[in-house]
């Protein structure tokens, strides 16, 4: 598998990420690297990508990578900011464009490459965003497609196995892009497409084995997707002596840690269940700003954590399920790579746990592949499905401080709009819902009698990451049934109302 890695060199461009998902999607593995910092073993990578940039090659703060290792040396797909650099740099001129390079555009073939566009049509679309253009193309360059307002909109060098694009194939806006990646990568730079995620659980059992040998490793479960595929995975490579704990810290929905531990034995997990409720619910009384509560909870966890860890003789390693877009070193505006890594230095002043040696058997996998990894593991495919779950939990929905009796009234009313999502087929069609306690009361009527008690709000989000979120168009009657149910059945609330607030300006959790 190793010398049918893909190097994707990065210049800072919004979209590096997707270029490496869909080479992935190609059962191709991929890495990628910030453009000042490539792998000092390039023998490891039969193809590389250049990734575009918001940055111009005519500015004083063009960004300059070594190519002295892999043009001509190596196919190279040079995209958007690589392909002007290319130009500008080999005898080609690039100059700021007349008309706006924005959005879609149609290719028509100067002449036919018929490797690099093989199953692509005349007039295929593809995603154009870049304000620079190649007025030149460089020295031996020959002219491969344009579209209206684009001239050279691809080229390749004669004698070269190196191809550059205007356009941006990983967008899914370019109808054809994935099928352009497969052309170049499958057909002209020949790499296997092994990535699977079979070979995938293969070769990290094997090399979990070799890292960690007969040590024992601790892992702290969460009920999440990432830390379960990391635990199955460990599991599979070390058995015994690897050593789960799944805490309880009473902020959990409705009945989550009792039916999750039992999911995790009956995994054949060697898991402990911690219930330290009391622990947590003390640490937050009282507090009633968000960054606090979240303060509270982190040091409560730290705390009982490291009790438990010290239990277990001679452990030596600390697995955690960091994934991919964790680990990337994002190319900043300026060019230098923004370390975005959270580091686990062995400095004093850290608890016990931390100074254990690290492993991390997703680090460079995507969310979307970690749900792969763990489906071909067996994993139940709820428990791969699940929504996301903040840390902190309930505690960062209930606003204002936390009692126990608020945690069981927002329990019951997250049990009841989950599960009705749940029975009407909307869970999946959800990326992460949830219940609000508000920290209001308001006027009700129920028989004869008024009522005077708890507000609590739903939000149910789109998105794909997190990062942008939108709200979920709920059928109103599915609105309307949860209503009622959750004024019924549970005691203290009379008033439902529904978030419809996008993020931004919002966020997605309340607090
Ligand atoms: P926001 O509220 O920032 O949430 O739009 C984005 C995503 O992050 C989750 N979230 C957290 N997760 N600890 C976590 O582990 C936290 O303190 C935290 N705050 C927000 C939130 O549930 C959503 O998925």
């Amino acid at each position: 598998m190793q010398q049918h890695n893909v190097l994707i060199l990065d210049f800072g461009s919004q979209y590096t990420q997707l270029i490496a998902r869909r080479v992935r999607e190609l059962n191709i593995y991929c890495e990628i690297h910030p453009f000042n910092k490539p792998p000092k073993n390039l023998v490891d990578f039969k193809a590389v990508i250049l990734s575009g940039s918001p940055n111009s090659v005519r500015s004083e703060a063009v960004l300059h990578p070594d190519l002295s290792e892999i043009r001509g040396k190596k196919p190279l797909l040079a995209v958007c900011y690589g392909a002007q650099y290319l130009a500008h740099f080999s005898g080609g001129k690039v100059a700021p464009s007349n008309t706006r390079e924005y959005g879609r555009a149609n290719l028509s073939y100067i002449k036919n490459e018929e490797i690099f566009f093989e199953n692509i049509s005349e007039g295929s679309q593809v995603w154009m965003s870049h304000s620079d253009t190649i007025k030149e193309l460089p020295t031996n360059a020959v002219l491969l497609a344009s579209t209206k307002d684009v001239e050279n909109a691809a080229y390749k060098i004669a004698g070269e196995d190196t191809f550059a694009i205007q356009f941006h194939p990983e967008v899914y806006h370019s109808t054809d892009g994935k099928q352009l990646l497969e052309n170049f990568l499958v057909k002209i730079a020949h790499v296997a497409q092994t990535w699977t995620p079979d070979s995938f659980v293969e070769s990290t059992v094997k090399s979990i084995q070799d890292k960690v040998g007969n040590d024992k490793v601790v892992l702290g479960l969460s009920g999440g997707v990432d830390s379960t595929v990391a635990a199955v995975l460990l599991h599979k490579a070390i058995g015994k002596n690897l050593y789960c704990i799944f805490v309880n810290n009473g902020l959990l929905r409705k009945n989550e840690f009792e039916s999750v531990l039992t999911q995790y034995e009956g995994m054949g997990l060697n898991v402990k269940g911690v219930d330290a409720s009391e622990r947590f619910l003390t640490a937050l009384a009282g507090v009633s700003d968000p960054e606090k509560k979240r303060k509270a909870i982190g040091n409560s966890f730290i705390e009982v954590f490291d009790d438990e860890a010290n239990q277990i003789k001679g452990v030596k390693w600390l697995a955690q399920g960091t994934i991919y877009p964790d680990v990337i070193e994002s190319v900043s505006a300026t060019g230098g790579p923004s370390a975005t890594i959270k580091s686990h230095h062995n400095v004093g002043g850290l608890p016990d746990f931390m100074k254990l040696k690290i492993v991390e058997p997703l680090r460079m996998i995507f969310k979307d592949e970690v749900r792969r990894v763990g489906a071909s593991m067996g994993i139940d495919k709820d428990l791969l499905g699940r929504h996301p779950f903040p840390g902190p939990g309930l505690a960062i929905r209930i606003l204002g401080d936390v009692t126990l009796e608020k945690v069981r009234i927002l329990q019951e009313v997250d049990a009841v709009f989950i599960n009705g999502l749940r029975e009407h087929g909307l869970y999946d069609k959800v990326w992460q819902a949830g219940a609000i306690l508000l920290p209001v009361n308001s006027v009700g009527v129920m028989g004869d009698e008024r009522t005077y008690e708890k507000v609590v709000a739903l939000r149910a989000v789109e998105s794909t990451d997190g990062m942008t979120a939108d709200w979920v168009n709920l059928p109103y009657d599915f609105l309307q049934k949860t209503s009622n149910n959750i004024i019924n059945k549970v005691k203290g609330v009379n008033r439902v109302v529904y978030d419809i607030s996008s993020k931004p300006p919002a966020t997605i959790e309340w607090e």
